[in-house]
């Protein structure tokens, strides 16, 4: 009796002072987030080449200073990955703690309300691209390491990989896993790339969808004609890429590839009622969109089209003439860019290959068509039985006093289910952001509150990890 309370007594001690810690640092864990903002580390661009390979430097020394040791950064085939380790003692657990560098592209520029590479503190969010997605997230894991190590309270071994090319479909990640799995061997990966409910409403994210993007080309005539001396002769790529487009749903606004839906499993009637249990005000959602309407597929709710059914969207569609003026043209060619979020069961590479036998089929003989992929992902679903999940739900019980509620996604982190496959270990989306984070969209941003609380809360998971697995 006398020995569990006195244990307990010491570990209250030892959260305080981690806490304390933070507090006393607080300005500086700021302003380090913002010098790592200030790099333009876009993947998809290659003129941001020698940003996104200073930002894998940056976030190198930041580890370093917090106290890690073996700090590398690794070259792969595309972005190299930074890593970095605290192993404490190897008969402890070992978390490994996965995140990404480089961020989306800024464009529409012009939207911004400031530059997006230029961090602006307001009203107690910081704008920037990446704030949320993911530089604000990932760094909340190095400072929550810095204040466990610095105060000798680190429970756990720690590794981090944190990698650039996440936004891009992650490529090299998979040869690099099996390259580095003894270095990766860990008990559980955590990462913080996901959003929750609301600040007083914490979720963790328990199932991402998949991803299929592909790029189509519809050619026409082998030259772009005069719209008055061909126009109502010849097929005009463009209005019959629209056709096509707009036969990929049905008037259920369900996806009418042949066999799209086949695998697709049907969530629990006790997973489902759950949802419908989240809170969610629909009202809210179409008021902070600016849209009159929501719309999907018939029969699910808006949580539930968003998280457990896959979607068809065109990303980009382009073609003919778009500059200044008029000019009268019939096109040779078309362009689309499409994506398909997939759940589990629907496997990345059968659905694109679906896509492209169904994409030519429609098309009519007047053209023809190309179809690339780009990259894909598989779906994840993450248990909620786990060890590395009750630590985490009884961490945000913790800094937050209520607990997390269970709920899938509707974006992707192809590396869950490829870490899972490859490494043999399960994912906890210990996420802190919110779906109004304007993540890849202009002014981007992050709560401070929600930069602050995952610092605070990711120590306590590591102090219930390493309790919960001596059990
Ligand atoms: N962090 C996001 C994924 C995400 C965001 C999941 C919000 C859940 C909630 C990640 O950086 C991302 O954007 N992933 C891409 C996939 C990738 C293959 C390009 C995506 O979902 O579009
Ligand atoms: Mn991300
Ligand atoms: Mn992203």
């Amino acid at each position: 009796m006398f020995a569990i309370a006195l244990h307990s007594l010491l570990n209250l001690t030892n959260m305080q002072t981690v806490t304390q810690y933070q507090q006393q640092h607080q300005q500086r864990f700021l302003d380090e987030l913002l010098s790592l903002l200030r790099i333009p580390s876009v993947s998809a661009d290659a003129n941001f080449k020698t940003d996104v390979l200073r930002c894998a430097e940056e976030v190198k020394q930041r580890l370093v200073e917090a106290g890690a040791e073996n700090v590398e950064v690794i070259a792969t085939a595309g972005y190299p990955v930074v890593y970095g380790e605290k192993i404490v003692d190897k008969a402890l657990p070992t978390v490994l703690v996965y995140g990404h560098y480089d961020v989306q592209p800024a464009d529409p520029i012009d939207l911004w309300h400031s530059p997006p590479f230029e961090p602006v503190v307001k009203d107690g969010n910081i704008y920037a691209r990446g704030a949320c997605d993911d530089k604000g997230q990932m760094y909340m894991h190095v400072k929550a390491f810095e204040s466990m190590w610095r105060t000798g309270n680190l429970p756990c071994n720690i590794k981090f990989m944190i990698e650039g090319e996440e936004e891009i479909g992650s490529a090299n990640l998979e040869t690099f896993a099996h390259q580095y799995a003894d270095k990766l061997s860990a008990d559980a990966i955590l990462i913080s790339d996901t959003s929750m409910i609301a600040n007083d409403v914490p979720s963790i994210t328990t199932g991402l969808r998949g991803l299929a993007y592909l790029e189509v080309e519809v050619t026409g005539p082998n030259r772009d004609l005069h719209s008055g001396v061909y126009g109502g002769a010849v097929a005009n790529p463009i209005n019959i890429l629209c056709d096509m487009i707009s036969s990929l749903h049905d008037e259920n606004r369900r996806v009418t590839i042949l066999g799209f839906y086949d695998v697709v499993e049907e969530v629990s009637a006790e997973e489902r009622a759950m949802m419908a249990n989240a809170p969610f005000s629909i009202d809210e959602y179409k008021s902070h969109l600016a849209i009159n309407d929501v719309l999907g597929e018939k029969g699910y709710s808006t949580l539930e089209r968003v998280s457990i059914r896959p979607t068809l969207d065109v990303n980009g569609i382009w073609g003919g003439y778009t500059g200044q003026g008029a000019k009268t043209v019939l096109p040779s060619k078309a362009y689309a860019k499409i994506s398909m979020r997939l759940v589990p069961n629907q496997k990345s590479e059968d659905i694109m290959q679906l896509f492209e036998e169904h994409f030519k089929k429609i098309a009519p003989p007047s053209v023809t068509v190309k179809v690339s992929p780009h990259h894909g992902g598989e779906a994840a679903v993450t248990p909620t039985d786990s060890v590395a999940y009750r630590a985490a739900a009884k961490a945000m019980e913790a800094t937050f006093g209520k607990t997390p509620i269970p709920l899938r996604t509707g974006g992707s982190i192809p590396i869950v289910t490829m870490f899972e496959r490859v490494l043999g270990i399960k994912s906890v989306l210990f996420g802190f952001g919110l779906d109004s984070d304007a993540i890849h969209s202009p002014n981007e941003k992050f709560g401070l509150f929600n930069y602050y609380k995952g610092i605070e809360t990711i120590p306590y998971f590591f102090k219930y990890f390493a309790e919960m697995s001596k059990k």
